[in-house]
């Protein structure tokens, strides 16, 4: 009997693409999903159809807006007096932007949705992880990470924000330099989680027909986007590597990696800075106003 069956999993946008397709599938194991969306509309839609399909009913639904810290901070407190345990975390939810743009809380919004949400969502969430160990943290990173980079003094892109290729639709270096500093986070958090029982590993589903770039701001990007669609693998096959880290039990024990096509890969050389990915922490944790986890320090 595979380990998923019976486990609560929170999946964030899950109401689309690869998120949704890691809902089908992890329902079908007999798992219990948590559906987090920012729309109760779209939500209830892919609710419906995920149970249809699956004919499994224990498929939840709740909203937080992943891009508004006060929406993921009461989000938090609503899920831990609906469920007393959580064994597994998958931070799907991403947006690109290609215009720079802030959130009524101040975040350039790539930053927000794509890395400081899920930073404070993991955080909010942890002490419930904790005691239901064994459990999982699944990242959703991006091999666009690559092309990031991490300016402790310009975190949210102020001065690179712009890729001008013509060729790179959907995209801005804000989307990339968030994606890499998910992976980077991934990495810290895995060496302050050692000998908790909660693992927390990053993936890159690969180019994937999603909706992924009609959120981007911008018409000639999602034109060209529509244009690439025939090169992109379905989003079945984007989800396959997220379903296989929150299922498997041959990565039961593993920590602190990142996978593509359900295999461990190495990603970008500068995700593996670790006084880079401390200090990022420290500057992180002081922008949400977090205060140091006793049980969080740094190794
Ligand atoms: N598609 C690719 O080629 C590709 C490649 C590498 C990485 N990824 C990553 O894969 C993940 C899934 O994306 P996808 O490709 O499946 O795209 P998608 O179809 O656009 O799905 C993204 C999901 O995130 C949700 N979302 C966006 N902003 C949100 C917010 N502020 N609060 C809450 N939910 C929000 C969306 O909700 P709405 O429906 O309400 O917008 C949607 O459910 C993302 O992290 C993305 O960066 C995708």
């Amino acid at each position: 009997m595979s380990w998923i069956k019976g486990k609560i999993c929170i999946i964030t946008g899950s109401n689309s693409g690869i998120g949704k397709e890691t809902a089908i599938a992890l329902a079908r194991m007999g798992a219990r999903i948590v559906m987090v969306v920012r729309d109760q509309e779209r939500g209830e839609k892919a609710r419906t159809e995920i149970v249809e399909q699956t004919k499994n009913d224990s498929v939840d639904l709740m909203i937080c807006d992943l891009s508004l810290m006060d929406s993921i901070r009461h989000f938090a407190e609503e899920f831990k007096k609906k469920y007393d345990r959580l064994d597994v975390l998958i931070n799907n939810a991403g947006a690109s932007f290609s215009k720079r743009e802030v959130t009524s809380e101040g975040f350039e919004r790539n930053f927000a949705v794509n890395y400081l949400g899920p930073f404070l969502l993991t955080h909010e969430l942890l002490d419930l992880l904790k005691s239901s160990a064994p459990s999982r943290i699944i990242n959703v990173s991006s091999g666009l990470a690559k092309n990031g980079k991490v300016d402790l003094n310009y975190l949210q892109s102020e001065n690179n924000y712009t890729r001008t290729k013509f060729y790179s639709p959907s995209r801005s270096l804000g989307y990339d330099n968030a994606k890499l500093m998910l992976m980077m986070f991934t990495y810290e958090l895995a060496r302050r989680l050692k000998g908790s029982g909660v693992t927390v590993n990053v993936l890159m589903p690969g180019f994937t027909a999603t909706n992924l770039g009609k959120s981007s701001g911008s018409l000639s990007s999602y034109v060209l986007f529509k244009m690439v669609r025939p090169m992109q693998q379905s989003a079945r096959k984007g989800a396959e590597t997220s379903i296989y880290l929150a299922s498997s039990d041959e990565v039961r024990d593993v920590t602190g990696k990142c996978f593509a096509k359900k295999k461990e890969t190495e990603s970008c050389p500068g995700s593996y800075d670790k006084e880079l990915q401390k200090s990022l922490w420290n500057k992180t944790e002081s922008m949400l106003g977090l205060a140091p986890k006793r049980t969080m320090r740094a190794l």
